[in-house]
């Protein structure tokens, strides 16, 4: 039987310890032997590695983060240090390698495969922006919690008579911006896939002026303007209404994952255990209309991302 490791990298996205558990816990059962490696690919050149048992992820399921704790390691690309990554995994006679995180993760670990470690990638990324899935596990929490905080932001954006900007993470991905504007209906959804200049910002607020709705929600995807209280500022001077601006930052990633997200993650955990008992390697696993697919690594790195042009259509009738 298999012995198979698991690891979390890149930026965590709640969902991800459920998924851990369902790996480690469906592993067990069809008599793997199980290791968890901390810190991702950091962890594994440094050898943090250790057999777990299925009581090791009892109470997880329920908890943001990743027990695992997560790195980012830009030179794993390098071969000799991807050659110290499969020294410490023979040590342990360890043959295959589920790693949950993003693109980034996804290239580490078909270089391993490359090497001759089985590997299958699982899709967790609050930003949404891996091609080779519609959803990844951590992107329905965040929504979730940028709606808890608009919410409130709206409150008092209402009461003052106030435009208030605030961005959102997405990397260069416009998912986020794009359901969490959906669903807070808010006047303008900016990012990358729904491009505004400060010009038509400034033209759309004025046009909402004297109207009955005395304030404005605007949600603007990170990376988008270099300063957003700068751009907030600009905007109060050229169109008179008063502007402030939020940035959610790093309380997106954290929180407790929804109901949807456990399941898709114990769905994915799962999933790969068996893609991995089944001889498959250097694999991603996709959601696509809700069900688990098996992408090759070199066809998921040239899938291009889905921009949601149903999703931006129906923004444009609903929304102001
Ligand atoms: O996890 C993805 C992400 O949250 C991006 O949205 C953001 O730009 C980046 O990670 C921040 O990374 P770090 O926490 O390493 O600064």
């Amino acid at each position: 039987m298999p012995k198979i490791a698991v690891l979390t990298s890149g930026g965590d996205a709640p969902g991800m310890n459920a998924c851990v558990r369902a790996v480690v816990r469906s592993g067990i059962k069809q008599g793997c032997e199980m290791f968890v490696v901390y810190e991702g690919f950091k962890g594994l050149v440094e050898g943090r590695i250790e057999p777990v048992d299925r009581n090791f992820v009892s109470d997880t399921i329920n908890r943001g983060g990743t027990i695992l704790r997560s790195a980012r390691l830009p030179e794993f690309k390098e071969e000799a240090i991807q050659k110290m990554a499969i020294k410490q995994l023979e040590s342990y006679g360890i043959d295959s390698l589920i790693v949950i995180g993003g693109d980034g993760t996804y290239r580490g670990a078909k270089d391993l495969a490359a090497k001759g470690i089985h590997t299958i990638g699982i899709p967790a990324s609050i930003d949404n922006d891996v091609c080779s899935t519609q959803e990844c596990i951590g992107f329905d929490t965040c929504q979730n919690t940028i709606c808890d905080c608009v919410d409130k932001i709206r409150d008092t954006s209402a009461s003052h008579a106030r435009c208030t900007f605030i961005e959102v993470m997405g990397n260069k991905c416009g998912d986020l911006a794009l359901y969490s504007g959906l669903a807070e209906g808010v006047e303008i959804v900016i990012s990358n896939d729904h491009p505004y200049t400060e010009e038509d910002v400034v033209n759309k607020l004025k046009s909402l002026k004297g109207g009955k709705k005395k304030h404005a929600l605007v949600i603007v995807s990170e990376k988008i303007f270099p300063n957003i209280f700068d751009f907030a500022k600009k905007v109060t001077e050229k169109t008179g209404i008063e502007c402030r601006a939020e940035v959610l930052g790093h309380l997106q990633r954290g929180g407790s994952p929804t109901a949807h997200d456990r399941i898709i993650a114990t769905r994915f955990g799962v999933e790969a255990v068996q893609a991995i008992l089944d001889g498959d390697s250097s694999v991603a696993l996709g959601l696509f209309g809700g069900e688990i697919k098996r992408v090759p690594f070199e066809e998921a790195f040239i899938m291009e991302r889905d921009i949601h042009k149903d999703l931006l259509h129906i923004l444009k009738l609903v929304n102001r």
